[in-house]
């Protein structure tokens, strides 16, 4: 009696199982049909190492955001009130000017977005980088990397420079390995 009621749940489950085997793999905005890109700033070299890491787990291009003029160790003194980055951050109608171009930017749907943070928001030259473009009804993900403040008030002051784009939540990347970083993309 007992091995007939197991034969027929097994029955029962049986069709079960090989539906469940034909369903399509969890889709994210990830899938394989959306090229993605990701494109960085970096002034010393952290944010492009997240990025460099990001591009290799999401399968993306990567295109590092290259400023016409290099900033100098100087220029990054944020404890001199005088030096570039001080006198750009203080003006957020600066745009510093960038020296190359994403080619073909029409074929990303996804484009992340990375930049250290610069008092509290992203530098400028993100700015210019999102204005150089038409990237209406494109996802962008910022991602940032800091010596420890979050995101802040960074969204607020990026999404003029792109309408029309659909922003997702700035993520801090700052020492995220890349099983933390698939973890991330998946939930997006
Ligand atoms: C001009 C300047 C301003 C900064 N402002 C902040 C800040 O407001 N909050 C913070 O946590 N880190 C700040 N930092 C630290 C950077 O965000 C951090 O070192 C970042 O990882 C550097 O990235 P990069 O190597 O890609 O340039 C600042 C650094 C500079 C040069």
């Amino acid at each position: 009696m007992k091995i007939k009621k197991l034969f027929l749940i097994m029955a029962c489950c049986l069709p079960l199982c090989v539906l469940a085997a034909c369903q399509p793999k969890n889709q994210t905005s990830m899938n394989d049909n959306n090229k993605t890109l990701v494109a960085y700033f970096s002034a010393t070299g952290t944010t492009m190492e997240a990025a460099t890491k990001l591009a290799k787990v999401a399968n993306a291009d990567l295109h590092e955001i290259v400023p016409e003029t290099r900033y100098t160790p100087a220029g990054l003194n944020w404890q001199d009130k005088t030096s570039r980055s001080s006198v750009e951050m203080a003006d957020k109608s600066s745009r510093p000017a960038i020296a190359n171009k994403v080619e073909n930017i029409e074929q990303y749907d996804t484009i992340f977005v990375g930049f250290p943070i610069w008092w509290y928001i992203a530098p400028t030259i993100v700015n210019t980088f999102l204005e150089q473009y038409d990237l209406n009804g494109k996802t962008i993900v910022p991602f940032f990397t800091s010596g420890g403040s979050e995101a802040g008030e960074t969204l607020q002051y990026l999404k003029p420079s792109a309408p029309g784009a659909n922003f997702v939540a700035p993520k801090n990347l700052t020492r995220m390995d890349e099983a933390q970083m698939k973890a991330w993309l998946e939930s997006l």
